[in-house]
């Protein structure tokens, strides 16, 4: 079964071709993120108008790489939540005229749910597994209960992870995003040279908050702007993605401990970070727990994990009419179209 996917909730305008969820058959990202560059974060105006543009061309991409026309699609899965509203109405908008134009099934399909998906593209990983999902915009743990059933274990109750490191970043003055940037940068840096607190959520073990370690990164430039000192930037960013990756790595070995898992999943744009990669698996070592890790062309938003996910909804008889909207907002466990 080929699935044609389509991704537009933020940056990128994604199409790609997936046989059974799984062979990846194209796929083919356009992003409009240097323009988002220029100002420090994404602009959601100018991203709907690059989504409007490159959408045709890049699903005609697609299809071309995948060797197919329209006739071989059996379905096609759109990302229709959560998002940027404007750039989700690109992709959904597009797909409902294609459906109907080509007389095909339309399946929606949950942004976070797709980012966990990007695994079924890497191996041969099969629910039930935990999953750590840290993206720009969520940071979750999450039970996969099975391809279409998912229970929110943890989350964050303030600033995602990717959100968080992007803002730290931007107050360093490190290109947008900061998530990469603190990345690459911290190679170069002492990661205890700077100690933050360790924030926890009272009554709720599991659930993360970023905000406070943000304004600490905010305090210490600024205390030290004021005194005209100077700021060693590989050090501080090293010790902020320790921090980060430290309340990541803490909170999922509590819940898969807690919980009795032994299959660890990470997901999302987060995932692609060289020291989460490498503190994951030695927690997994650590503890025998078998890991998966999503390729890194794969972790940042695509429409092969769209189609891959797609397929699952699919043939789980997951399907829309030609009036589905998009939403900015929409949970993971309880999704509504
Ligand atoms: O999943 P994603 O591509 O888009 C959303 O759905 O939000 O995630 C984007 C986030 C950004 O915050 C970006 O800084 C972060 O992923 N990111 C990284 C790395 N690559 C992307 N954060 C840390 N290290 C990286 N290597
Ligand atoms: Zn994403």
């Amino acid at each position: 079964m080929n699935i044609l996917g389509i991704e537009s909730s933020c940056d990128e305008t994604a199409a790609a071709v997936v046989q059974d969820g799984r062979i990846v058959k194209s796929n083919i990202v356009a992003t409009s993120l240097d323009e988002h560059k220029l100002y420090g974060g994404v602009v959601p105006e100018i991203a709907s108008r690059r989504h409007a543009e490159s959408i045709s061309g890049v699903v005609k991409e697609a299809l071309q790489q995948a060797d197919c026309t329209i006739d071989d699609i059996d379905a096609i899965a759109v990302t229709f939540a959560p998002g940027l509203i404007g750039a989700l109405l690109v992709g959904v908008n597009f797909a409902k005229g294609l459906a109907v134009s080509a007389n095909k099934p339309l399946v929606p399909v949950h942004h976070l749910r797709s980012h966990i998906a990007s695994n079924y593209l890497t191996s041969d990983l099969k629910p039930p597994f935990l999953c750590l999902i840290a993206s720009g915009g969520h940071s979750h743990i999450v039970a996969v209960n099975s391809y279409t059933d998912y229970k929110i274990i943890g989350k964050t109750r303030d600033d995602a992870a990717g959100e968080a490191l992007d803002k730290a970043g931007r107050t360093m003055g490190l290109p947008y995003p900061g998530g990469i940037s603190i990345d690459k940068i911290s190679r170069d840096g002492n990661a205890d040279a700077y100690s933050f607190p360790h924030p926890r959520v009272d009554g709720a073990p599991y659930d993360f908050s970023f905000s406070g370690l943000k304004t600490s990164v905010i305090n210490i430039v600024h205390n030290a702007a004021q005194k005209g000192e100077e700021i060693n930037i590989p050090d501080l960013a090293a010790s902020f993605q320790k921090n980060v990756v430290g309340c990541l790595i803490s909170n999922l070995e509590k819940v898969s401990e807690n919980f009795g898992y032994n299959k660890i999943v990470l997901a999302g744009g987060v995932s692609a970070n060289s020291l989460l990669r490498c503190e994951s698996e030695l927690l997994c070592k650590k503890h025998g727990w078998d890991l998966y890790l999503p390729q890194l062309k794969y972790c940042g938003d695509n429409a092969a994990m769209v189609a891959s996910q797609g397929y699952y909804e699919f043939t789980a008889g997951i399907k829309a009419e030609n009036n589905l909207n998009a939403y900015a907002t929409m949970p993971i466990d309880i999704v509504k179209f």
